[in-house]
């Protein structure tokens, strides 16, 4: 017994050792830093037993904690994995649906969601002006649509978003899909097709805060980035450059306004165990901290 007992306080004292270097990091920081206090938790300190057992006891505690609180989000987690597996069975990244009427904040918001979560980016308004631009025969079709503020045809995109959809970096990073769907077909396209989201934020601000934000917005074209004259002036060196979207125009916002609001209720009941409702009237910041609620569960 006397000769054993070296080696079980080695053990003992390597046991809990172990514990104050794994308790920090799994622990709240409250608790981390109420063990740090007591002047445990480095590795140059020489605990006590007293306080070794009271370190293992704390650490079988927030252990149970932790793994309680952890099972509903990791059932969460499981069952977008199921989800993800359903769309394209090799899908590892997650498809985030980011929706919301115009001028709401999605492009503002899509650039912040891409440097935190690493999703591929894919804007139908985007792609759609790029083709205006380029002058191709979808860009022909879909112009005097955006110009007035209408919807383009839905089989005009419904297709190139689903062949995009299919392709590796989607697959592989995960995928943030802006302004699609816009109409009960385009969802019913993508339940047709075995599309699965794994959410759909839906950014909601009152109309005439939009009306303002979409009349005072302008595009650097050289960069992708979006000012807005009162709420995020651009830098003097660029406004030369500046561009003022041709439906930014209160006439057409106001119509585009109508139509969201008559296409939005249909398009939520084929999401609506995804769909993740997020106040946009706060400044961009505050608004990509709901976001980030929204997504925790992914
Ligand atoms: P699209 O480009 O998708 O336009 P939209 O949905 O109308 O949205 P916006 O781009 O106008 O606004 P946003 O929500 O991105 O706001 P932003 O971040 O820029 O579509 C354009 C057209 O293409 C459609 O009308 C349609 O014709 C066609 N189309 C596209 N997809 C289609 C589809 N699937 N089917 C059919 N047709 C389709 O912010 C706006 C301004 O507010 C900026 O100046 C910004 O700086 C400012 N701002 C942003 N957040 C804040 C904040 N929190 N506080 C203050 N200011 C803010």
């Amino acid at each position: 017994m006397r000769s054993s007992f070296p080696v079980l306080a080695a053990g003992l004292l390597i046991a809990c050792k172990s514990l104050l270097f794994v308790v920090p990091s799994a622990a709240p920081r409250s608790v981390a830093k109420a063990l740090k206090q007591d002047g445990i938790n480095s590795a140059a300190s020489q605990p006590s037993f007293d306080a070794c057992s009271l370190a293992a006891t704390a650490a079988v505690a927030l252990t149970a904690a932790a793994v309680a609180s952890r099972r509903s989000v990791t059932a969460a987690g499981r069952q977008s994995k199921i989800v993800r597996q359903a769309r394209g069975g090799d899908a590892k990244g997650a498809l985030v649906v980011i929706a919301g009427p115009p001028a709401a904040g999605k492009g503002t918001q899509c650039e912040k969601i891409k440097e935190q979560y690493g999703f591929v980016h894919i804007s139908t308004g985007d792609i759609l002006r790029e083709n205006v631009k380029n002058g191709t025969e979808l860009g022909l079709k879909a112009k005097g649509f955006m110009d007035s503020g209408a919807l383009v045809p839905s089989e005009l995109i419904v297709d190139l978003v689903k062949d995009r959809l299919t392709q590796d970096d989607v697959k592989e990073k995960g995928c943030l899909l802006d302004g699609f769907p816009r109409a009960p077909d385009q969802a019913q396209a993508m339940v047709d097709a075995g599309i699965k989201v794994d959410k759909f934020l839906l950014i909601e601000v009152p109309d005439d805060t939009l009306v303002e934000r979409g009349c005072g917005r302008r595009l650097d074209p050289e960069t992708g980035d979006i000012y807005h004259l009162k709420f995020k002036p651009p830098p003097e060196d660029v406004v030369e450059r500046l561009v003022h979207r041709s439906d930014d125009q209160e006439e057409a916002i106001r119509s585009r306004l109508k139509i969201y609001h008559e296409q939005i209720d249909g398009i939520t009941p084929f999401f609506k165990d995804q769909v993740y409702r997020l106040d946009g009237t706060s400044k961009p910041d505050e608004v990509f901290g709901l976001v980030t609620n929204g997504l925790s569960d992914l």
